[in-house]
């Protein structure tokens, strides 16, 4: 059971013997200089990334290989190399699958460290606050909805890239939502249709982006549509099905945010940003992202 043992993250490994626990993002098979067979593997947990390479008898590589998957945790007992970031374990029992009851999922799995609820309140008081009848109502609609509220808390916001653990597009959502009302006090821009698009521009991330054991994952739909698109069907959905009175011009205005949000076709916006809130939020956008995934990799 995991409750007695004191886990070594990858930020703390040292030179030297180590048993620890981590968890498998690849497996290969590769050949020594010899033509032998050995397994390495990619791993690590919510601190960073690590390797490990495998070094067995040739009849225990391929059993331990099929033996082990991307997504497992594993306790592995070997030596730590710091010039190579690597751990070298030579005896297949000395490599384990862990079940679910000998780990604790948070270690391996990025969590957001901000309170969700207290994001989530921001967002809230954001719609209490709105004028604007049509947005207040479409927003109200989804943020009532306790089964949308849990996938936008859980939601990452990349698989690597910024924000890329559980909560991380609430987390972004806030953040940008926060850059857009700080910017509208320097520009006489539609606030409501601002802060609308603010907390909508990523929804499409809570279809498209999941968690595959530990792991985010893509889903098919943000490979072969993208989140941009998928956000603007959810919408589009909604707005049909419940509001008919929805102004035709204000749910192009609402399309044309969330569709030219990325900016420039090359990084996934079907159209450039034309009008001044979405330029706004453009730029909102780029900026919490890119500041985040500096911030990510100092760590
Ligand atoms: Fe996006
Ligand atoms: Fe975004």
């Amino acid at each position: 059971m995991f409750t007695n043992e004191k886990k070594i993250f990858v930020k703390n490994l040292q030179e030297g013997d180590i048993t620890t626990k981590f968890q498998i993002y690849e497996k290969c098979i590769r050949q020594d200089k010899n033509g032998n067979n050995y397994i390495e593997l990619k791993l690590g947990d919510r601190t960073g990334k690590t390797t490990a390479r495998l070094f067995f008898e040739q009849a225990h590589v391929q059993r331990t290989f099929e033996s082990i998957s991307k997504g497992d945790v594993v306790k592995l007992e070997g030596q730590y190399s710091e010039s190579y970031n690597s751990i070298l374990v030579n005896n297949p029992a000395k490599i384990s699958k862990c079940s679910p009851n000998e780990y604790r999922l948070g270690e391996f799995r990025c969590v957001c460290d901000k309170n969700l609820e207290d994001l989530l309140g921001e967002i809230k008081t954001t719609i209490e606050a709105m004028k604007n009848a049509h947005l207040k109502r479409l927003l109200e609609e989804m943020f009532n909805d306790q089964a949308f509220i849990d996938r936008f808390k859980e939601a990452p916001s990349a698989m690597s890239r910024h924000h890329n653990y559980g909560g991380g597009n609430l987390e972004h959502t806030v953040g940008v939502l926060r850059l857009c009302k700080n910017i509208s006090e320097f520009y006489d821009v539609d606030q409501d249709l601002l802060f609308v698009g603010a907390i909508l521009h990523d929804v499409g991330k809570i279809q498209t982006y999941t968690f595959e054991e530990t792991l985010p994952t893509r889903t098919n739909e943000e490979k072969m549509i993208s989140h941009i698109i998928i956000g603007d069907r959810m919408i589009h959905d909604i707005i049909k099905e419940k509001f008919q009175d929805f102004p035709g011009e204000l749910k192009n205005q609402l399309s044309h945010l969330i569709l030219s949000h990325h900016g420039k076709h090359e990084w996934g916006s079907p159209i450039p940003p034309e009008t001044p809130e979405a330029i706004v939020l453009h730029h909102a956008d780029l900026l919490d992202s890119q500041v985040k995934n500096s911030l990510q990799r100092k760590l």
